[in-house]
């Protein structure tokens, strides 16, 4: 019988566990300010005291026997992980709002309940994404690299010159929580905010009269700059493909905060190189942690690891859905933050 099987009378439900006979497997070293609320509730704590992810031979035998984990992005959640962790495994608590490194059916099939930190940390991705916008049209990282190389001459007249977005049409695609406040952002600087979604934000055209855009491909013909904010699915992998990128017309920018497979990465550097589009600003890649070599030199783009919610107030606001929802569930109680 395989371990699937065996385990097949558990339900979705949550049920109760004796907290004190709970072991919660943390698989990064995190500040014990973060972890306190799991020690005061009795919980024994295994954590895997680094900073990178866990080989994934070490991350099967930590799972063992234990009763809840606490992952991070990189830490791919499937049905191996859940069969090596055990029928005791009651809850998979995620540091991310992003749910796609988990696979939900096998934890569903297991009775596993999945928690997120979803909220915690719109905000911060939406500056880092109006940061990163604001880098690539202005060529701040062009500009300080002049600097720091010791060539800067003194001001010059067509020095550098940037993107002007005061009247620049700016397609938001994935109007959720962090596509909207990404979209009030835009707004703020005198942009005109489309959006393309499954379905229209009735709420965000009433706040900055964003315009709804029903058919990506026509959209995308008319949009001077794209910013990623839909969740990596089947369907949305490849999103942008080399076709999409190039129906953007010749100059446009793109910006990626959501997840790198979004875009076909090989595709985005060809268009990079060969100057159809004018630039791109990424904080997540198609292989985390690989990045594509072809980007790396390019000068047209702006290049960040993965920092959307690396605030202190956001990640400490994140570790608490994490424990609240690891408490809640190991006391019988379904959290707020379950997904799926
Ligand atoms: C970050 O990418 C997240 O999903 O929280």
């Amino acid at each position: 019988m395989s371990g699937a099987a065996e385990r097949s009378d558990r339900s979705a439900a949550p049920r109760g566990a004796a907290a004190g006979a709970a072991r919660v497997l943390v698989t990064r070293a995190l500040p014990e300010a973060w972890l306190a609320p799991l020690r005061e509730a009795g919980l024994t704590l295994d954590l895997i005291d680094q900073d990178e992810a866990p080989e994934r031979d070490e991350l099967l035998a930590r799972a063992r026997g234990a009763t809840a984990v606490w992952v991070m992005l990189g830490d791919g959640v499937d049905a191996e992980l859940l069969d090596a962790a055990g029928p005791e495994l009651r809850v998979v608590a995620t540091f991310s709002v992003g749910y796609d490194h988990i696979d939900l059916p096998a934890c569903r099939e297991r009775g596993v309940l999945v928690a997120n930190t979803p909220e915690a940390l719109t905000e911060a991705t939406a500056d880092l994404a109006m940061a990163l916008l604001l880098a690539l049209a202005r060529r701040l990282s062009e500009g300080e690299a002049l600097l720091r190389s010791g060539g800067w001459q003194g001001w010059g007249p067509q020095q550098l010159m940037g993107f002007d977005l005061v009247g620049a049409r700016v397609l938001v695609v994935g109007p959720g929580r962090i596509g909207s406040a990404f979209a009030r952002r835009v707004h703020a600087f005198e942009a005109e905010v489309h959006y393309h979604g499954r379905r229209p934000n009735p709420a965000l055209e009433e706040a900055i009269g964003a315009r709804f855009e029903p058919d990506l491909d026509a959209a995308l013909v008319r949009s001077d700059v794209l910013s990623l904010h839909a969740p990596l699915t089947p369907q949305t992998r490849h999103l942008l493909d080399a076709r999409r990128l190039r129906s953007l017309p010749r100059g446009a920018l793109v910006v990626n905060t959501a997840r790198g497979p979004l875009i076909d990465e090989a595709a985005l550097v060809d268009a990079l190189r060969d100057g159809h589009l004018g630039g791109a600003a990424l904080d997540v890649y198609e292989r985390e942690p690989e990045v594509h070599p072809g980007l790396v030199p390019l000068s047209n783009v702006v290049l960040l690891p993965h920092l959307g919610s690396a605030t202190r107030g956001t990640r400490a606001r994140m570790a608490a859905l994490v424990t609240d929802a690891i408490r809640a569930v190991l006391r019988g109680e379904r959290p707020a933050n379950l997904v799926g």
